[in-house]
């Protein structure tokens, strides 16, 4: 309570998704507040496909400031909002949704700055020249890929289990740079410098049957999904003596931070909470 006598309830925020009871981002956002002095509660909200809109409409018309929206929904979202970043239209996949001063909703993808802020600024990675394939061509890589292309990678492969969706996905942003598709099975070497894994495999305990000659001495394999211990995708990479492996949690505290920053106004330090994060997984 404060002395002044005012004691507004605090903001809420939250995550809507299906399923969500995993999510460490109640955790994070909690840290972030804390950190910087907001006053907000971020809350989870499991929501199915048929009941996405409507339940989405009734929050944000229930006092909720803004929402994180994970899968399945991000590209319904973009489908909810009156205007879009140029970084989510692009994407054509939202993962912040913020209720401004006109009650219009805006939508952003923080997802590619987060694993971008992740690769470069917390692993030192340098993405100029090198290859870089990615497993997936779902919503989690849409955010990811014109922010890599940004950075003038030397090839960049989208490799997908049902090949038409990633070569759709590499025409949609074949005018951002050198981007490739095929099928898991027609993936080649050399070896990568870098493989990210956006597929939802993992989440059945499923890793697609790799070719081999895809990681060498000097591949990094990141895994965009998180959680504790080992993932499919990890223990592939394990199992091919990859050195450098990393999973998703970075991208996590970063994506959060940036729709903080964007419903604060103020962008929280990630170090603190990464470094908590460590802790627990
Ligand atoms: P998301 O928003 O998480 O990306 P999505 O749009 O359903 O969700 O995409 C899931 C991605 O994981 C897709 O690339 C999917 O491949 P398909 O396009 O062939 O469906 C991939 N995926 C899911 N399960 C997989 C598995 N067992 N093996 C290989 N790829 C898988």
């Amino acid at each position: 309570m404060s002395g002044a006598g005012e004691a507004p309830s605090p903001a809420l925020y939250g995550l809507v998704g299906h399923p969500v009871a995993h999510s460490w981002s109640p955790f994070i956002h909690g840290m972030f507040a804390k950190a910087t002095g907001q006053h907000l509660v971020y809350r989870l909200f499991d929501v199915t496909a048929e009941d996405f809109e409507r339940e989405t409409r009734r929050l944000i018309a229930s006092g909720a400031r803004g929402l994180n929206v994970t899968l399945p929904h991000k590209q319904a979202a973009a489908l909810l909002v009156q205007e879009m970043t140029a970084r989510a239209a692009r994407a054509g996949a939202v993962n912040t949704l913020v209720l401004r001063a006109d009650s219009t909703l805006l939508g952003d993808n923080t997802d590619g700055v987060g694993l971008l802020d992740d690769l470069e600024r917390n692993l030192g990675l340098e993405l100029g020249d090198r290859r870089i394939l990615i497993l997936g061509a779902g919503g989690a890589v849409r955010g990811v890929i014109a922010p890599l292309l940004e950075r003038k990678p030397g090839q960049l492969v989208i490799a997908n289990r049902t090949p038409q969706r990633a070569t759709d996905l590499a025409a949609e942003f074949a005018d951002l740079g050198p981007i490739g598709a095929c099928s898991i099975e027609r993936i080649a070497g050399p070896p990568y410098d870098l493989i990210i894994n956006g597929t939802s495999a993992g989440l059945h305990g499923e890793m697609p049957e790799m070719p081999p000659g895809l990681v060498g001495a000097e591949t990094v394999c990141y895994d965009m999904a998180y959680g504790r211990g080992h993932t499919p995708f990890t223990l592939w990479a394990k199992s091919l003596h990859c050195h450098r492996i990393k999973k998703g949690w970075g991208m996590l505290v970063e994506q959060a931070a940036a729709a903080f920053a964007l419903w604060r106004g103020i962008r929280p330090d990630t170090a603190p909470v990464l470094r908590a994060l460590a802790k627990h997984r």
